[in-house]
C-alpha cells in the first residue's frame, strides 16, 4: 500500500539536513561545468558559488498511464509472427522489428526538448503491441540514465572517479537485468549543469518504449546495496518518485527538502508534459530569469539567484499540489539516495552485521552464480526485517550520494577537505565492489585500498 506520509524525519537528523543544505549552497559546479566555462557566460561566477550535481527531469497532467494491459486480443497475428521469430532463436526480440508504422515513422516526431510529444501513452502501447517480446514484464522494466560532461574533468582524479561511479552503476544494472545509458553530451546546448538531465530523460523515454521507468541517477551517486530493488509496487499510482521529506517541502519550504539528483520517472504522457512544465524554468527558456526571481523569493534558504531544477521541482510541489502533486511520490522510507556524510561512517558496522547474518545462514554464504543473485537478496530480507532503514539502521544504504564533493571538477564544498571526500568515495565504492566481487571469489580487506583483493575461502564466513 502507498503510505506517502510515513515518518519523514526518520533517517535524517536536523544536523544532517543542515549539512546537506550547506553542501548544496556553497560549493558547486556540476556536470557540465566545463562546457559552461567555455561558454564564458557572466553567470559563471555565481554558478561557481553553488553546488550540486544533479541533472534531472519532471511534471504535468493527471493521467493514468499505467500499462496494466498493453496487449489486447487483436494482437494475435503479431504474437504468431514474433513466436516464429522466437522459435528460430531470437527469443529476446532484439532482431525483430516489423515493417508496420509506429511513432518512429512520423516525420513530426523528434527528440528535442522543443518537440512536443502527444498521445505518448497510445503510441507506446502500439509499439509494445508490435513487439510482444518486450510487452511481457514491461511494468517492471527500468532503464537507468546517467551522465557527465563532454570534456575531461578538471580534478586530476576526476575521470578515474567517474569511471568507478559508472562501473558501480553498470554492476548494479547487470545484477538486476537493467539497461543503462551514459550520456556525456548536452542534448539541449543551453541546458547545462543540472538542467542537462531533463533532455537526457526525454530522449531515453522515446528511445526505450519497452521501459516503463526511466531512472535518473547522478554521476556522483553510488549504489551501496547491490541487492536492494526499487519497491515499484509502492509507486503503482505515481509517475515520478523523488527522495524528500514532506514536512520540509510543505512546512519549511526549503529548496533542499528533496533531492533532484536521483529520480524515477514513468515513461508516459504525464511525464512528457511534466518535463515541459519543469523545463520552462530552465536556461533555454525565455522565462529563466523570471523563475530565478520567483524561486529565490519562495525559498528563504536559497542564496543563489538562478533558477535550478531542484528548487523548480519543490516549487511545483508547493504550488501545483492539486494538479501535479498527486502523481509525485516523495520517498522518505529508505535511502532512495542518501547524503554521504551521514552514511560512510557506518560501513564497518554494517559489514559486521552482514557477516553475522551469513554466519547464521549457510545458503547466504555459499557461493553462487551472479545471475541468480536476486534470489539471495530476497533470502537475506528475512534476516533484515528488524533492522529498519535509515540513519540508525545497519542495513546497507541503497544509494550514497556525494553531494558537495564534486568529483569531476574537484571544487568541493569548503565544509570538508578534499581528502575526506576522496576517502569517503573510495570507501563507498569499495564497499559496493565487495558485494560484487564476492560472486567472483574476492574481497577488498581494506575499504581504502582499491588495488588489493584477497581470495575468499570456501564457505566464508562460516
Ligand atoms: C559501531 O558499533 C560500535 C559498537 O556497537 C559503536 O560503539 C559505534 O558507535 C558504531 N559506529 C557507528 C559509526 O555507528
Amino acid at each position: 500500500m502507498v503510505s506517502p506520509e510515513l515518518s519523514s524525519s526518520f533517517h535524517t537528523s536536523p544536523m544532517a539536513n543542515n549539512l546537506r543544505h550547506n553542501a548544496r549552497t556553497k560549493s558547486s559546479y556540476s556536470f557540465f561545468v566545463d562546457n559552461f566555462l567555455l561558454a564564458g557566460s557572466a553567470l559563471l561566477a555565481m554558478l561557481v558559488l553553488w553546488i550540486f550535481y544533479s541533472f534531472m527531469g519532471t511534471t504535468t497532467q493527471n493521467q493514468d498511464s499505467t500499462f496494466s494491459n498493453p496487449i489486447d486480443s487483436n494482437s494475435k497475428s503479431t504474437i504468431t509472427n514474433n513466436n516464429n521469430i522466437q522459435t528460430s532463436g531470437f527469443s529476446s526480440g532484439l532482431e525483430f522489428d516489423p515493417p508496420d508504422k509506429t511513432f518512429y515513422d512520423d516525420p513530426k516526431m523528434g527528440y528535442t526538448m522543443e518537440t512536443k510529444i502527444e498521445n505518448w501513452d497510445e503510441k507506446r502501447k502500439v509499439w509494445l503491441k508490435k513487439h510482444q517480446s518486450f510487452a511481457s514484464g514491461v511494468e517492471k522494466r527500468v532503464f537507468l540514465v546517467t551522465g557527465s560532461q563532454p570534456s575531461p574533468c578538471k580534478n586530476p582524479i576526476g575521470d578515474h572517479l567517474l569511471l568507478r561511479f559508472f562501473k558501480n552503476k553498470v554492476d548494479y544494472c547487470r545484477i538486476h537485468g537493467y539497461d543503462i545509458f551514459y550520456n556525456n553530451v548536452l542534448l539541449q546546448p543551453k541546458m547545462f549543469t543540472y538542467w542537462a538531465k531533463q533532455p537526457s530523460v526525454k530522449a531515453a523515454m522515446l528511445a526505450h518504449p519497452e521501459a516503463e521507468w526511466i531512472w535518473w541517477v547522478d554521476s556522483d551517486a553510488a549504489f551501496t546495496d547491490m541487492e536492494f530493488k526499487l519497491p515499484l509496487e509502492r509507486y503503482r499510482d505515481h509517475n515520478l518518485v523523488v527522495h524528500g521529506w514532506n514536512n520540509l517541502i510543505y512546512e519549511e519550504k526549503s529548496w533542499t527538502s528533496l533531492n533532484a539528483g536521483v529520480f524515477l520517472m514513468r515513461n508516459c504522457q504525464w511525464s512528457m508534459d511534466f518535463l515541459d512544465i519543469w523545463s520552462k524554468m530552465g536556461p533555454q527558456s525565455k522565462e529563466y530569469e523570471k523563475w530565478g526571481e520567483i524561486l529565490k523569493t519562495t525559498f528563504k534558504d536559497k542564496i543563489f539567484p538562478e533558477s535550478d531544477d531542484q528548487s523548480g521541482l519543490v516549487y511545483l510541489l508547493l504550488k501545483e499540489k492539486e494538479k501535479l502533486g498527486g502523481k509525485i511520490y516523495v520517498e522518505s522510507e529508505f535511502y532512495f539516495e542518501g547524503y554521504w556524510m551521514e552514511i560512510v561512517g557506518k560501513f564497518d558496522n554494517i559489514t559486521e552485521k552482514y557477516i553475522e547474518i551469513e554466519k547464521q545462514e549457510n545458503k547466504l554464504r555459499r557461493m553462487h552464480a551472479e545471475k541468480v543473485n536476486e534470489a539471495y537478496g530476497n533470502m537475506r530480507e528475512h534476516y533484515l526485517k528488524d533492522v529498519g532503514f535509515g540513519l540508525m539502521s545497519l542495513r546497507r544504504p541503497f544509494i550514497t550520494h556525494f553531494t558537495g564533493c564534486q568529483p569531476c571538477s574537484g571544487a568541493h564544498n569548503q565544509m570538508y577537505s578534499g581528502q575526506s571526500c576522496w576517502d569517503a568515495m573510495n570507501r563507498a565504492l569499495n564497499f559496493a565492489d565487495n558485494q560484487v566481487l564476492r560472486n567472483y571469489g574476492f574481497v577488498h580487506q581494506d575499504l581504502l585500498d582499491s588495488s588489493t583483493v584477497s581470495p575468499l575461502p570456501f564457505d566464508y564466513p562460516a
